[in-house]
């Protein structure tokens, strides 16, 4: 039998759509025993069968090590809100992918997972930083996914708020024009550039900067109830940055200020939604 800790992952972080991703200390705790048929604990049971991300990743993960499936028994414990923006279904998938490779010794690298993680999920932002932990920059050329990790100052702290509605990342993906003009590629590719470092030295004019898009946050906003209720709340309160943890609805700050969530709980008030604020930190 083998334990696996997979993390919460916020993806973009702003700019870097479908390519930025930090690993955050939230996690999803499963087990996985070898067995000659399937079992699922601890999911609904609409997730308890073989359409369950994880069986998808873990059967594809024996196919790629010539390993024959016969059956598994999976157990769940999870904490990362579903359908929410902070990477549930990736580290649902990287569960079912890593728990396959450790039951045989890991005979397989995190490059060659993530290959596997990423064909399921689509984009690799969210899978990435579950496998590598820490900030990664993905990028995916002829169907290869590949993936470096960056350092980020210790002192920056992560604050998730999650409201009590989810938003389905399909939903959230069909309000973007299927076109970008010149300029806000240009703004993209210059803000993301600049993003990775500013985050290593933890420097506040430059993370504040960095964070802007024009992507895909413009179109999402609206998708988001209380959002700006949120972000005034956030700016008020003098985090360095705010921008929507991968397709929303959660919303990330992003903040030098140990103090910061707690403060946010009690200043936050929103008419149509609840808001659950967790201080986090980068997961390695
Ligand atoms: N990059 C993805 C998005 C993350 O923003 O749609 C959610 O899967």
């Amino acid at each position: 039998m083998v334990k696996l800790r997979i993390p919460a992952s916020s993806a973009n972080l702003g700019p870097g759509f479908d390519s930025f991703g930090i690993a955050l200390t939230l996690y999803n705790d499963h087990t996985f025993e070898l067995s000659d048929h399937l079992e699922i604990i601890g999911c609904p049971p609409e997730y308890s069968d073989e359409r369950n991300l994880s069986i998808i990743a873990f059967k594809a993960t024996l196919k790629v090590m010539g390993k024959p499936y016969t059956g598994v028994k999976m157990t769940v414990d999870a904490h990362i809100p579903f359908c929410s923006g902070l990477g549930s279904s990736a580290a649902t998938i990287v569960a079912g992918a890593k728990g396959a490779n450790a039951l045989y010794g890991d005979p397989l690298s995190n490059d060659e997972l993530l290959q596997i993680c990423n064909a399921i999920e689509g984009h690799p932002d969210n899978v990435a930083p579950a496998i590598y932990g820490g900030m990664t920059v993905s990028v995916v050329q002829n169907g290869v996914a590949y993936c470096v990790q960056y350092p980020v100052h210790p002192d920056l702290k992560f604050v998730v708020m999650t409201p009590d509605f989810e938003l389905a990342t399909k939903e959230s993906r069909r309000v973007l024009p299927q076109m970008v003009n010149r300029q806000d590629a240009i703004y993209n590719l210059s803000h993301a550039g600049l993003l990775p470092k500013a985050l290593e030295l933890g420097d506040e004019r430059l993370i504040r900067l960095a964070v802007q898009d024009r992507l895909h946050e413009p179109y999402r906003r609206p998708l988001i109830t209380d959002l700006t209720l949120v972000e005034k709340a956030v700016n008020d309160l003098g985090a360095i940055a705010f921008c929507i943890s991968g397709a929303g609805p959660t919303c990330l700050a992003i903040t030098k200020d140990p103090d910061f969530a707690e403060k946010l709980k009690k200043e936050l008030h929103t008419p149509h939604s609840k808001w659950n604020i967790q201080e986090l930190d980068i997961a390695k």
